[in-house]
Order: structure tokens, then C-alpha cells, then sequence
């Protein structure tokens, strides 16, 4: 038996799964950027248009139990009355064989009972807003076969958290029915208590074929008591015809099917949605006619499959490389930007345990949008206006926001929150080689925190940033807290005003660095030498206070007293400092080195390094329990930052000995599925530190920081080919035992091939570069400049050494 519940296909961008009772789903995202959805190994998901927060089209039960449902569900009875489905959930009965796979933007699920093979394939349409469900049913019995099919899917009623507080009155206004014209169920949702009525959509679910009877009425559907695993109707074999006007909507098809010897059945079902029905119901149900008929096409189903793997082949063909390391690779090539994607779209929001209301982080969503900046510069150039527009006049961002909820913006000024957007700034330039988008005109964000006043380019947004910070520093010349910096539970130490923060002030070196670099290529002398000074100011602070005799502080709190020094009680060493120090080249390289082998040291459990050591008592962190999260327990994300410090400071088998050990897939290889419980191919937030009796658990998996910055260490700076203004720079730092890899990366449109030998075994520096049929040596690493660009589709080998 294999050891693990599931096996990587990689050659098909696969995981399939053997075992269904997992410690918790492992779910897919399926979407078009208008209508998602997600689902799990067993067949349980919820399906929301434009907001999770707004747009629930689907229920989804977070907390309760039975854990992971409902779902997209697919009922087959047999003649003799018994009844499974292709999902392990939700019937009782299970079929002879099982099996699920996820994949890019699709997910499988096949199993056979008693000589009938049923095949679910749920994706979403590219072409328009629908998810497909296309059943396939094979019968493998000698003589003919019927069987009744159901497709069911319970509703919800499109505003969350409207629905948990007050749905016991506002149900009435559910509105759900078959329509006989377009064999489909109709549903809208009256209720004047939505964000914006304009945008209430009618939903629909057909098939491509009429069906034999339906059910819009969820009660009914399973009768007084029972729920999805075994409802009543299905038992019945005949679904009501009931209509719902008030009450707990479902859609749910049936068709009597008829199978002869050896045969194959193919229906598909439609779950979708046309918006404004509200404002014109007519003009609603004309264009979901329009839909339906597309969808009914012959082929089409198959279209809009092929549609959403060429969407991801070309998303991925991006950066593709050729590793000695089989799970690192499947890591970068396929589940790392698989994920990335997940976080640029949903930044914290949703996921089988996130559920759905917490919007746009403005600094988690600048940072995911780095991942993105590589593949697809628009997506993150239109995040960086979207989130310049939710900056102040004084320089501050909002915290988070609700770009399509119609809530106000939460404004409790962090110091870190504006800086990202100067990373994201510059990742986009890098990647394209042009930095005009800065002068697109962007209004800031009113007190009132509602209103776009002073449009004013985005260029100047950056530096009102960088004035922002500077107008907050404290005694010591370093930023302040303020609320809190990047770690959420920093606030504390800096309540009364007073407490400033070493992290903030390497961030705003590092984002003055960038600015210089695109100030320089604007011709803007004036800019550049105003941030040279400041970045010769904010040094000259951090030498003076920053160091701690083995690593650097993590600040000063209100009083004054070191955060994170030898002399503390708790919390001696924090190591995004030391990481920090190095990723904004400031500090003495021994005093670097020593810092972050004191993360080696003091951090690393062997299941990841640990954000702080030792946990401080709950009542000192926020109650935060010591072992978990932001107080001594492995956060992910910090760990991106020590794997690209020790990137930089070529220490490469260290470096990738950190990637390593937190890939999901490595974790429970050593502490084994139950311990770990989160998905194989996806990371989390964070993981349990050994404070924590249940050591090694990954908490909050899917919506993380830490599919970015992984993405973004794997690819820029563990492999190395990492854009810049300048051009594409070739600075790898690899394991000594590697003796070469190949990357296939797409860059300002050009296709590039690039292979770097280690004759050597030596983990940073390249001596040579092969381009366009010439050797030029070069001192520490290659740089592929736009005049090389300009040669068209290139072939480049790198020498280490
Ligand atoms: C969570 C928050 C993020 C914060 C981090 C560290 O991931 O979403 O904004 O920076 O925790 O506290």
C-alpha cells in the first residue's frame, strides 16, 4: 500500500487521492476571475460570484460538523435502491473503487460500484460565468443498466454575514423555481438588505439535457431530520417538482438514464449566474437563455475544459525549470503558482477554514501580488493603483478593504502597511522594463476614509510614503510601531507611542533602495540624493542600536528596553531582523552572518525556523498560547525571508535545506498526514512550534504570505533568476551537489533558455556566460541586459565558479 493517501502525477499536474478521510479537506480552487468555487478530495465546496463575502451562491458550513460539506454532489441509485456518488461524500454507501484528483483549475473524481463507472469532472467556464459539472457514466457490466442521477447543490442567500445574523427573516425573500422553457432551475434573492441590489445575480442550474423531475426546496429535498447523506427524495427515486418561495433553497436535477451493454452516458450541469436581475429580470433571463444554449452546444463543455488548461499552461510557462530535486520542483513549477494565484485573488479571505469576510489585506495583497508581478504584471499593476487609491494624503494605507463589498476601509495605521507597495512598484518595472505606469494619476483616500480626492501620480504616492516614515520616527531615529509593524502582535510593545521597530526600519532602507534605482532611471537627481541620505540616516540607527552582541534586536519598546535581546526573559532572538538585515543590504557581512547563524542555531526546529524563541506566556503575547503563530510557533512566511537572506549570502545548501523542510509534501514525510493535517501541495500560515504539544500542525493553509514569498525566494533567488531594472540577473544559489539546472522563463517577451553548470560544486557565484553565441566572463553573477533581449528567443548557459 502506498504510504501516503495520495500520489503526485507530475507529468499531468496531479494529485490523486486514495484515502478520503483526510484530517481536513484539501481543496482545489476552480476559477474564471468572476465566478469561483472551491472544492475538496470528497466532493465538498462552495461556489461564490465576484465576493465570498457578498456573492455566496453556495453554502458552505465552517466550524460544524460533518466537517467539509456541503458540496457539489452527485447522487447515483441503482435499481435495487442503493445509492453512492462519485465523491466519497456525501452517501453512506461507498462505491467499489474511489479516486480524486486535483488539478490545475479542474477536479476528478471517479469510482465504480457494481460494474458502473461515474466520472465527475468540476471546472470552471472560461467564457462565461458557470460551473461545469460533467459527469460521465461508463457502464462496464456485460447487459444494459439503469440508474437514476441526481445533481444537487444547496443555495445560500449571496450576503454571509447578513445570512448567519438575520436569515430567519430575510429567507423570505428567497425566490426559487424551474423554469420550463430553459429546463432549468431559476433562483434569485429579493432581499433589499444586499450591498449593492444592482449586483444580485440569478442563478441558475441546468443540464444538457431536460431533466426527469427537480427540487428547489432543500427541506424537502431531504426530509424532516436527515440531511444530504441520505435524502429523502433520492430514497423515493423521484425528486418533487417543488418550487421554493421562502425557506432553504437547493437545485437539484434528476434523469432517469439508460445505459445498454458497454455503454457510455455524458450530461453536464450548469451552475451559474447572469447578474442584474434585480434591475431587469427580462433582460436577466434573456442572456441566461443565451448562456444555457451556449453551454448546450455540442462539444462546447469540452471547449471550455481546454480553455482553462491552456489559461493555466500558458500561466505557468512563464518559469518552468529542470531541478535535481523532484519535490522542489513539482513545488515551483506547478502547486507554489497554483497557489499564488489562490492568494491573488482571495488574499486572506477564503478557504475550507477561512471564511470569506476578512477582504483585501493592503499589506498581504502588495506582497502576494509579487508572485504576480512575474507572470502577470497587469494583475499586479491593477492591484498597485487599486491599493495606492486606499493611501492617505499623509502617506499612511488603510489597513484592509473591501473593494466589492461596499464597506469602509478599516484604518488603524500600522508602520509597515505603505512600504510594500514600493516592493510591488519596482517587482513590476523589473519585469517589464518600463516604469511609466508611475506616473498614472491616483486619487489618495479622504479622512472620511470614502472619498478619492488630490489625484496625483502614483510616483508621488511612493514618497509620501517614505514622508509618512519619516515623520514617524521615534528617541532613537527608528520607525515607530505605531499600531503594529508586519507581525500583527508587535502592537503591544509599542502602546504609549514610544516603542520603534528595527523591521520597519530595514523595510524602509530597502524600499529606498528600489526608490533610488527607479529614481535614477526617471533622471529625478533630486529624489536620489534626497534618499540616499535618508537610507545613510536610517543605517546610521540601526548601527547604533540595532546590534545585540550575537543578532539584532527586534526594536525598543515604550520604555526603551530592547525587544529580542540575550538579556530578555522571553523572546531573546526574532528572526526577521537578521533577515531583514541582510535582504536590505545594510550591516556588516560578519555581523550578518553571525545573526543569522544564531536563526540556525537557536530557530530551526527541523520542521521549520521558528518566528521567536522561547514563546513568551500567553498574558505577555496578546494570549497568544506560547508554540503557536506569531509567538514562537514556525511562521511560514518569516521563513521565505531566512531562505533568501541565506540566497544572498550564497550559503546555498543552507538555504535550500530551510525551502526544503517546510515544503508540505517533506513535513509529512517526516511527521506523517494526521500530524501535519494540512494540504500536501499547499502551504500554511503557520505551523505549531514544539511549545505546542501538537508540534508540526500546519493552522490556516491555502490563503498565506507564504505562497508568494516561496514563490518568490524558489524562483528569484534560490535558482536566481531574479528580474531587476536593469535586466534579468542570473545569481543562483544552489546545493554544492547539484551539477547543473535548466529554466525556461519568459521576460519581456522574449523566451529564454537558460542552463547553469556547477562543474565546481560551489553553492553562489558565476564566473561565465554563453549568450548569443559568446563567452563573457563576469564577476559574481550574470545580468541579461535588454540589448541581449533585443536578439529575440535566447539560449543563455551560466558557469558557476
Ligand atoms: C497574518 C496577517 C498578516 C500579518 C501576519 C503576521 O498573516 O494576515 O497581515 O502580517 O499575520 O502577523
Amino acid at each position: 500500500m502506498n504510504k501516503f493517501p495520495y500520489q503526485f502525477q507530475d507529468a499531468d499536474r496531479k494529485i490523486v487521492f486514495t484515502r478520503h478521510d483526510l484530517p481536513q479537506p484539501w481543496i482545489n480552487y476552480l476559477s474564471n476571475g468572476r465566478l469561483h468555487a472551491f472544492v475538496s478530495q470528497t466532493g465538498g465546496g462552495m461556489c461564490w460570484y465576484h465576493t465570498p463575502m457578498n456573492g455566496r451562491i453556495t453554502r458552505y458550513r465552517f466550524y460544524h460538523l460533518p466537517i467539509d460539506s456541503p458540496g457539489f454532489y452527485v447522487y447515483i441509485r441503482m435499481q435495487d435502491g442503493t445509492v453512492w456518488s462519485p465523491t466519497f461524500r456525501p452517501c453512506e454507501k461507498k462505491p467499489d473503487h474511489w479516486e480524486a484528483a486535483h488539478s490545475t483549475g479542474y477536479s476528478e473524481f471517479t469510482a465504480e460500484k457494481d460494474g458502473l463507472q461515474a466520472r465527475l469532472t468540476l471546472y470552471m467556464a472560461s467564457d462565461c460565468d458557470a460551473l461545469i459539472w460533467n459527469v460521465m457514466l461508463t457502464n462496464r457490466r456485460g447487459e444494459k443498466l439503469e440508474c437514476d442521477v441526481f445533481a444537487y447543490t444547496e443555495l445560500s442567500q449571496l450576503a454571509f454575514t447578513n445570512e448567519v445574523n438575520l436569515g430567519y427573516y430575510l429567507k423570505w425573500n428567497v425566490n426559487c423555481q424551474y423554469n420550463a422553457d430553459l429546463n432549468a432551475v431559476l433562483y434569485f434573492y429579493t432581499s433589499w438588505m444586499q450591498v449593492d441590489p444592482n449586483h444580485v445575480p440569478l442563478v441558475f442550474f441546468g443540464a444538457t439535457e431536460k431533466p426527469d423531475s427537480f427540487c428547489c426546496d432543500r427541506d424537502k429535498f431531504c426530509g424532516n431530520y436527515r440531511d444530504e447523506r441520505n435524502p429523502v427524495e433520492i430514497e423515493n427515486g423521484k425528486l418533487s417538482n417543488a418550487n421554493l418561495f421562502g425557506g432553504e433553497p437547493c437545485a437539484a436535477l434528476h434523469h432517469h438514464v439508460k445505459l445498454p451493454a458497454n455503454g457510455e452516458k455524458n450530461i453536464g450541469y450548469f451552475l451559474g449566474v447572469t447578474p442584474g436581475v434585480l434591475l431587469d429580470a427580462r433582460a436577466a433571463e434573456t442572456k441566461t437563455i443565451e448562456t444555457l444554449a451556449f453551454l448546450r452546444a455540442e462539444g462546447e463543455i469540452e471547449r471550455q475544459f481546454e480553455k482553462n488548461l491552456a489559461w493555466w499552461d500558458e500561466h505557468l510557462g512563464v518559469y518552468q525549470c529542470k531541478i535535481p530535486d523532484e519535490s522542489a520542483m513539482r513545488q515551483i513549477n506547478t502547486w507554489n503558482p497554483m497557489q499564488s494565484v489562490v492568494t491573488a485573488r482571495y488574499s486572506r479571505s477564503i478557504s475550507s477554514s477561512a471564511s470569506g469576510i476578512r477582504g483585501v489585506g493592503f499589506r498581504d495583497s502588495a506582497q502576494d501580488m509579487l508572485a504576480q508581478a512575474y507572470r502577470k504584471p497587469e494583475w499586479a499593476k491593477e492591484m498597485l493603483f487599486y491599493l495606492a487609491s486606499q493611501q492617505l494624503e499623509d502617506g499612511h494605507a488603510v489597513h484592509t478593504c473591501w473593494p466589492e463589498d461596499g464597506r469602509l476601509p478599516q484604518d488603524i495605521t500600522r508602520s509597515d502597511d505603505h512600504i510594500w507597495m514600493v516592493y510591488l512598484a519596482y517587482a513590476i518595472a523589473a519585469e517589464t522594463g518600463d516604469t511609466d505606469f508611475l506616473n498614472q494619476a491616483i486619487p489618495f483616500l479622504d479622512k472620511d476614509l470614502k472619498t478619492p480626492v488630490s489625484p496625483t501620480s502614483l510616483w508621488e504616492h511612493l514618497l509620501r510614503g517614505v514622508d509618512f516614515t519619516e515623520n514617524h520616527l521615534g528617541a532613537h531615529g527608528l520607525p515607530l510601531i505605531l499600531f503594529s509593524d508586519w507581525n500583527d502582535h508587535m502592537g503591544p510593545f509599542g502602546r504609549k507611542g514610544k516603542g520603534e521597530t528595527v523591521f520597519v526600519a530595514q523595510q524602509h532602507i530597502y524600499a529606498l533602495k528600489q526608490l533610488t534605482e527607479l529614481a535614477e532611471q526617471r533622471g529625478d537627481t533630486e529624489a536620489t540624493e534626497k534618499f540616499l541620505k535618508l537610507m545613510q540616516k536610517q543605517e546610521a540607527a540601526l548601527n547604533a542600536y540595532a546590534w545585540d552582541g550575537d543578532w539584532y534586536l527586534r526594536g525598543l519598546d515604550d520604555e526603551a528596553q530592547p525587544i529580542g535581546s540575550v538579556e530578555s526573559e522571553y523572546a531573546k532572538l526574532w528572526v526577521n531582523t537578521q533577515s531583514w538585515m541582510v535582504i536590505s543590504g545594510s550591516g556588516k557581512k560578519e555581523k550578518n552572518l553571525r545573526a543569522m547563524d544564531s536563526v540556525k542555531e537557536k530557530l530551526d526546529t527541523g520542521l521549520g525556523l521558528l518566528i521567536n524563541a522561547p514563546g513568551l506566556p500567553a498574558e505577555k503575547a496578546n494570549n497568544l498560547p506560547a508554540g503557536y503563530s506569531e509567538n514562537g510557533g514556525i511562521f511560514c512566511q518569516a521563513n521565505c525571508w531566512a531562505i533568501i537572506a541565506e540566497a544572498l549570502l550564497g550559503r546555498g545548501d543552507r538555504a535550500w535545506a530551510y525551502y526544503k523542510q517546510l515544503i508540505p509534501h517533506e513535513v509529512i514525510q517526516r511527521i506523517g498526514v494526521d500530524a501535519y493535517k494540512g494540504e500536501a501541495y499547499a502551504y500554511s500560515s503557520t505551523m505549531l512550534g514544539p511549545e505546542n504539544e501538537q508540534f508540526g500542525q500546519a493552522c490556516v493553509s491555502q490563503v498565506t504570505g507564504t505562497a508568494a514569498w516561496m514563490d518568490v525566494a524558489a524562483t528569484q533567488y534560490l535558482l536566481g533568476i531574479r528580474p531587476t531594472l536593469k535586466g534579468l540577473l542570473i545569481d543562483p544559489s544552489i546545493p554544492s551537489t547539484w551539477d547543473y539546472f535548466t529554466v525556461r522563463r519568459e521576460y519581456r517577451g522574449c523566451k529564454l533558455k537558460i542552463r547553469v553548470e556547477n562543474p565546481s560544486h560551489i553553492q553562489h557565484g558565476v564566473k561565465a556566460m554563453l549568450i548569443g553565441g559568446e563567452l563573457h566572463s563576469v564577476k559574481g553573477n550574470a545580468l541579461i541586459t535588454e540589448n541581449y533581449l533585443s536578439y529575440g528567443d535566447l539560449q543563455v548557459t551560466v558557469i558557476m565558479g
